[in-house]
Parts: C-alpha cells; sequence; structure tokens
C-alpha cells in the first residue's frame, strides 16, 4: 500500500488553515516565516517557492530573501540578525546547503532556538535526544506522521535508517527510538548493510543516491520510507528502486507526493507552534 505524502499533507494543510485563522483573529497578526536563500541551485529554489506557496495556501505571511552567491557572508548575518530581532517573525528559515565559501554554521547561530522551525539548533537536537520535543526537523517529524497513518504499532519494532545527518538520519533515528522502536542507524561506512536493512521492519532510506535501496535489501512486509529526491535526466528519482520494492513492502512511500510535500506542512505547523509559543511567554 502506498502512503501518499501529498494526501496527508493535503489534510493537515486544511486543519492548519483554520488553526492560522483562529491566530490571526485572536492576535490581531498572521503568524510569520521568513526564508532566505542564497544562489541559484535549482532545487533549492523549487523548495523555497513551494515553502513560500505553502504559507499563502494556510493564509500565513512569508518573507522571501534572495541573495546572489557571492553575497557578503557579512549581508547574510546582518538579515538573519535583525529577522532574529523582529517581534513580527516567528520563524526563520535559511536554505541548506548555502553555496560553498559560507560558514553555514555562524549563519544559523544566528537563528534564536524560538525562530528555529527547521529543529536544527543544538537545544532543539538536543531536546528531542532526551524526549523532550520542542520543534522537531520537518522532514522526519512528517514521516513520524505519515508512519501514523499506517496505524501499524510502533514499539519494539526493528526500525533501520540509512543517513546519519543532522538534519534527517540523526533526527529520525531519535523519533523512532522515542516510539519504542530498535533503532539502527547505517551510513556509508556501515559493513554488511543489506544484512542489517533485512532485518528491518520499518526501513527510512536517507541516503541522497537513486535507487540505491534494492529489493534484495527489504525484509517481506516492511513499511519502507523513502526520503530520496534525485534528479536523474530531469525525473525525480528517490532512494529506493521503488518497482521493485514495492512488490515487498506492506507499506512504501512514493517520490514525488510522498515525504516532499509532507516535510514542508510540518514547517508550516512549527511556524504557527512558533508564534503560538511566543504569546505565551
Ligand atoms: N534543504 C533541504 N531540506 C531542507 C530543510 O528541511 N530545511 C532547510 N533549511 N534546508 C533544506
Amino acid at each position: 500500500m502506498l502512503i501518499y505524502g501529498k494526501a496527508v499533507s493535503a489534510d493537515a494543510r486544511e486543519e492548519l488553515k483554520g488553526k492560522v485563522e483562529d491566530f490571526e483573529n485572536k492576535y490581531g497578526r498572521k503568524p510569520c516565516l521568513a526564508v532566505i536563500i542564497v544562489g541559484e541551485d535549482p532545487a533549492s529554489q523549487t523548495y523555497v517557492k513551494n515553502k513560500i506557496s505553502g504559507c499563502a495556501q494556510v493564509g500565513m505571511k512569508s518573507l522571501h530573501y534572495e541573495y546572489a552567491d557571492g553575497t557578503p557572508q557579512s549581508e547574510i548575518e546582518n538579515t538573519v540578525a535583525s529577522l532574529a530581532a523582529d517581534d513580527t517573525v516567528d520563524g526563520i528559515l535559511v536554505q541548506l546547503p548555502l553555496p560553498k565559501g559560507y560558514d553555514e554554521k555562524k549563519i544559523l547561530e544566528l537563528i534564536p532556538d524560538e525562530k528555529d522551525v527547521d529543529g536544527f539548533s543544538p537545544t532543539n537536537l538536543g531536546l528531542l535526544a532526551m524526549n523532550r520535543p520542542r520543534t522537531i526537523s520537518c522532514t522526519p517529524f512528517g514521516v513520524m506522521k505519515m508512519l501514523a497513518t499506517t496505524g501499524v504499532e510502533l514499539a519494539g519494532k526493528n526500525a533501520v535508517v540509512i543517513g546519519r545527518s543532522n538534519t534527517v538520519g540523526k533526527p529520525m533515528a531519535m523519533l523512532l527510538l522515542n516510539a519504542d522502536c530498535t533503532v539502527t542507524v547505517c551510513h556509508s561506512k556501515t559493513h554488511g548493510l543489506a544484512e542489517i536493512t533485512k532485518k528491518a521492519d520499518i526501513l527510512v532510506a536517507a541516503i541522497g543516491r537513486p535507487k540505491f535501496v534494492t529489493a534484495d535489501m527489504v525484509k517481506d512486509g516492511a513499511i519502507v520510507i523513502d526520503v530520496g529526491i534525485n534528479r536523474v535526466d530531469g525525473k525525480l528519482v528517490g532512494d529506493v528502486d521503488f518497482e521493485n520494492v514495492e512488490k515487498k513492502a506492506s507499506f512504501i512511500t512514493p517520490v514525488p507526493g510522498g515525504v516532499g510535500p509532507m516535510t514542508i506542512t510540518m514547517l508550516l505547523a512549527n511556524t504557527l507552534e512558533a508564534a503560538v509559543a511566543k504569546t505565551q511567554k
């Protein structure tokens, strides 16, 4: 069976729209997300466009800052710092990766934890590690919502995450652990990868290599979540060899239309949460 992120996402956005309206009626302003992009990477440009249009779709305000590659680091830092100090801005997102030469860490450190709607800050990631989540990284958060739609009990299941990035693999592993799964994290240096993935009841692929996960690596009846978005000959392809793995999986996410739309929905949810949290200070 397919888990359509697009459909789950559409329902969630409809619900968000109502909550955003309630927020505006109560506080006299819309929740506001500021998005900063540097450079011309076409994939990043598309993601940012979708984030901006997602805001409009649920009735949120967005601010869009676009800088050419080569803009001085200090200019980006000044923008982030002024958004950090602006009370009408609830969330700040710097689209990653930044072009070569920028000090990403220095820029991200200027985003206050309260406005870190990506859930990338050491505090937000640390709180998740301690199972006291505040802002949860959007992609893994979306995956958990998609897993919930299967109705499958997660506790006690073997979950294998391929990929150990701070943005997806690590928070994904922590969320699954917090849901009482037995979690294994694999990566490019892992020995005997297929032996490990074959034991997975839940397999999350976040590698960034097209069709990396093949049918022989998957257990019969596994739930397979494909986080990959790779462009091959102008087509979007996931990290999973969908045509063949689909035959073995009990549930599987398609690419496109799977995890991608859900990520943006969780970003919108995180922005609303940040706006609400500010009113409760
Ligand atoms: N680049 C790819 N995915 C993401 C994301 O979720 N957030 C940010 N800031 N950059 C990204």
